[in-house]
This record gives structure tokens, sequence and C-alpha cells, in this order.
């Protein structure tokens, strides 16, 4: 087990006073749980899965049943046309052992991305991409080394490309609520992502192709989806989501003609990050070009479609004067200044939200591992024996809900992580496939993007309260934007 973790885990959460003693090992216990019988399990915890109960539920049933938060379960997609995926995992459902799945000298990530099932390498130009290669494999710190420098290079013009981004945003979104008196923020939320992170990560403005600055946002929905369907319970009307989302894997070919115009505009408009990509970090043309779109439309633009809207959802939702403070916090901090990294990293309130709004909804719920060798998994109270090759399965908004770490931990405290309440839980929000304390590395497979994402977030939320004084939303749609008196 790696330093880092041991050293995690052997501090007990905030709420347990220190101990001087070292723990008492803990018992060993055999994984409860099962797969069933062979296709009949499978499909039956499927139909769970998607149907009957859905993913929380899912999980939280089996942990009552089993008196345990590591269990054995199958997850899908499974039968009748996923016939090489194979659906036995082991679930760790608890803080502790789920930061098994960071530790890579026990585990590999090679594939598992989502789980057992992966999607045609077709997707992306049969290349490889980074998120599915495990550490040992050479390509991996390349392309990770590649993406750490993207961000760090973008970082002059990340602040001020966000702004002015957001400034196209907010007036369409204001015009449309003076014309029809609300507006639905998810295509206009997509759009404004997608010219932001295109400028920033490949160093391409999107308007220099009509086409890509129109439907750009599109394409990527369309190509993300299909990638998921297999795994994601979207909420159609049953059965036909089992028939017709969950039952085989989609071909490439339906969105092969959207996939290579975002190619084509990529390797003509980020000739720069592209040269480098092959001479600094000696990846191929090809790799460069593939790992750019993946970084960009999937990691990017897929991570912050679905994290925005929880984020401006729990915005509007809350009840206790929340957003009072956050405007307060804002405007005390920034005066008449730009907004800056610097700046939002004093804002412990708007940081603290950002914490507590990723550790009740991850944006990526599911995360896997498989066993690079025989070791001892520990809960909170047992020990398990997991063998190699086995695959573990995280379900992350039951972790981040572990009520031996976190206080109230249905409830959204606003100010859960801010230092003077409880900095230390920083090391048990792992978001990002780590702790909130840790490093990506190209020894470790946390999000390259960890710290800037929750920069970006908090950058987002204060500039809505440098412009307005109070936003009113809800179920997708603004009724009314109060702008600063
Ligand atoms: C809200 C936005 C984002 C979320 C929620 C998110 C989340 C994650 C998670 C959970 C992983 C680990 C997946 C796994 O192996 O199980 C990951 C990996 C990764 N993310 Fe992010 N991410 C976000 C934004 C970004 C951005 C803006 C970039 C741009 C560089 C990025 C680049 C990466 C890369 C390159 C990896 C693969 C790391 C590796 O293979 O070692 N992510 N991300």
């Amino acid at each position: 087990m790696s330093a880092t973790m041991t050293t995690m885990m052997s501090t007990a959460p905030k709420t347990s006073p220190p101990s001087l003693t070292p723990p008492a090992p803990l018992p060993v216990r055999k994984i409860p749980g099962g797969y069933g019988w062979p296709l009949l399990g499978p499909i039956s915890d499927r139909l769970d899965y998607f149907w009957f109960q859905g993913p929380e539920t899912f999980f939280r049933k089996r942990i009552e049943k089993h008196g345990s938060t590591v269990f054995r379960t199958n997850v899908p997609p499974t039968f009748p046309f996923f016939a090489g995926v194979n659906p036995n995992v082991v679930a760790v459902l608890d803080c502790k052992s789920f930061a098994h799945l960071f530790d890579m000298e026990i585990v590999e990530k090679k594939d598992v991305l989502i789980g057992d099932f992966m999607p045609s390498t077709s997707y992306t130009g049969d290349v490889r991409v980074c998120a599915y290669l495990d550490t040992v494999e050479a390509q991996h710190s390349k392309i990770k080394n590649f993406a750490m420098d993207i961000l760090k290079r973008s970082s002059s013009i990340w602040v001020s490309t966000l702004v002015s981004s957001l400034d196209t945003m907010w007036s369409t979104i204001e015009s449309e609520i003076s014309t029809s008196g609300s507006a639905s923020y998810l295509i206009p939320l997509q759009q404004f992502l997608f010219g932001f992170l295109t400028r920033c990560i490949v160093g391409a403005d999107p308007s220099s192709s009509p086409e890509i600055a129109k439907s750009g946002y599109t394409m990527l929905n369309k190509w993300l989806a299909l990638q998921l369907l297999p795994t994601v319970k979207i909420g159609v009307l049953q059965p036909l989501e089992e028939i017709f989302l969950h039952s085989f894997a989609y071909p490439f070919a339906l969105v092969k003609g959207d996939y290579n115009k975002l190619v084509d505009f990529v390797e003509k408009e980020g000739k720069e990050v592209i040269q480098r990509g092959e001479t600094e970090f000696k990846l191929s043309k090809q790799e460069t070009i593939h790992n750019l779109l993946f970084i960009l439309g999937f990691n990017a633009f897929g991570g912050f479609s679905v994290y925005f809207p929880t984020l401006l959802s729990a915005l509007g939702d809350d009840k206790t004067g929340l957003q009072d403070k956050l405007r307060e916090e804002v405007r005390e901090t920034i005066g008449t200044s730009p907004l800056s990294f610097s700046s939002v990293k004093e804002m412990e309130l708007v940081q603290s939200f950002v914490y507590e709004t990723l550790r009740l909804n991850p944006p990526v719920p599911l995360q896997f591992a498989r066993a690079r060798k025989d070791f001892t998994l520990s809960s909170h109270d047992s020990a398990y024996e997991i063998k190699k090759d086995e695959l573990l399965c995280g379900y992350q908004p039951l972790v981040m809900r572990d009520p031996k770490v976190f206080d109230d931990p249905e409830t959204l405290v606003s100010d859960r992580f801010t230092k003077e309440k409880g900095g230390e839980l920083l090391n048990y929000l792992y978001w990002s496939n780590g702790p909130q304390t840790g490093s990506p590395t190209e020894s470790n497979k946390q999000c390259a993007a960890k710290d800037i994402v929750t920069l970006t977030a908090s950058l987002f939320l204060a500039d809505i309260f440098r412009r307005y004084d109070h936003i009113t939303c809800s179920s997708g749609k603004f009724t009314a934007l109060d702008v600063r008196k």
C-alpha cells in the first residue's frame, strides 16, 4: 500500500478523537454477496440497477442486506449482447475501502474507465486514449504530462477567456428572460463551455468554422452519449430503455461524420498544441489529435456539462440565505479588481460550497480498478481478501455520504470545508479519483485538472455574484437574474 494512502487512512476522520494506541487489526471477513446463477444473476442485477431500483438504491439496499459496505454484486452492462463483458465486481462503498482505488501499487486501471465494458476504440480514432491507460504503460506518462502542460500553458488566458465567454452566455440568457419570462440554461451553458474550453485547451477559436461554432457541442454530446449509454440510467419509459439503450453497444458509424469534422477542426486550428504533443511529448500525430479531442470532449466538456447544472441547482434550491453570504464574500474580496485565480483562492465560503457540491453530486459517479495482485482491503470495520484480477467498483455518491467521515452526510452544509470547520475533510473528497489534498501525477490516475476544475467553478460563482445580487433558478431554468444595484 502506498505511503500516501496508509497515512491518509490511519488518520482518523475529523469527527473521531486522535488515538495514541496503534489500531487493533481488523477482523478478516469473507466478502458477502455473490453473482447468482450464470446469466440470471447478472440480468436480475441489471434490471434492479436500471429499472426497479436505480443505481443509488441498488447499492444502498445491498449495503443493508449484507451489513457491509464491501460486497460482491454484478453491474451492467450484461447479457445478451455484451458476451465478452464480465459484470462481476466487488463494490467498495465507504471512504476507507474506496481509497484502495487510488493505490497504483495494488490496483491497475487498464481499460476500466467505465467498468469491464470499454467502448470501441473507433470512437477515438483507434487510439487507446489516456483515461484507459494504466500507469505502467509508457504512453500514460507522456499523455498525462501533455494534458497537465496544456493546462499550465493556458492558465494565462484561462480567466479572461472564461469571463468573456460568460459575458456572451449571460447576455443571451438575460435577453431570453426579458422576452419570455424564463430561460433554460442547459444549452447556453454547453455552448459557453464548448467555446471556452476549445479556446483554452485546443488553442482554437470555434468561430473559425461556422459549423463547429454552431454545432460542436451537439456533436460532442452525441459522441459522448453513444459511448456511455450501455452503462447509464436515462429515465426513459421502461422496458424501452432496457431494450433499446442498455442491450447493445452502439456502432461508431452513427457519429463518424461528426467526429471526423471535429478531428479536422482540431487538426487545422490546434496546430501549435499538436506540434508540442509531437515534439515535446514524443506522441504520434494521431495520438496527439485523438487524445486532445478526448480531453476536450470527454474529460473537460463532459465533466463540466454534468457538474455545472448541479452547482446551479444547489444555488437555486438553497433556502438558508447562502446567496447573500456568497455575494458578500465575493464583493468584499475583489472590490473593483478583475477576477483572478488568486482572488478566488481567498474566497473560503465559495470554495467550500464548490467542494460540498462535488461531495454530494460527484460528476463521475462510478470508479473502477482491477487488483494487480492479491491484497487485503480494509473498510472501517473489517478486512477482506481480494484476489488478483478482481474488479473493484466504487459508487461515489454513497462513498461521499459515509457517516463515519461526514457529519450529517445527506445535508448540503455550504461551509463544511472551510479551514475553521473541517479543512482536514478535504482528505476524503474524492471527486477527482483521488483526495482533494493529493496531486495528479504521471504515476497516478487522478484527474489532470483537479485544481483548475475547482478554481473554475469558484470563478464561475464569483462571476455570478459580481454581476447579480440574486439569481432564481430551478429545474434547469432561470426565472430571474437580479442585476447588481
Ligand atoms: C468537472 C470537470 C471534471 C471532472 C468531474 C473530472 C473527473 C475526472 C475523473 C473522475 C477522472 C478519473 C477517471 C478514472 O480513472 O476513473 C479524471 C481523469 C482525467 N481527467 Fe478529469 N475531470 C474534469 C475535468 C477535466 C479537465 C478540464 C481536464 C483537462 C485537462 C481533465 C483531464 C483529465 C485527464 C487527462 C484524466 C486522465 C488521468 C489519467 O489517466 O491519469 N479533466 N477526471
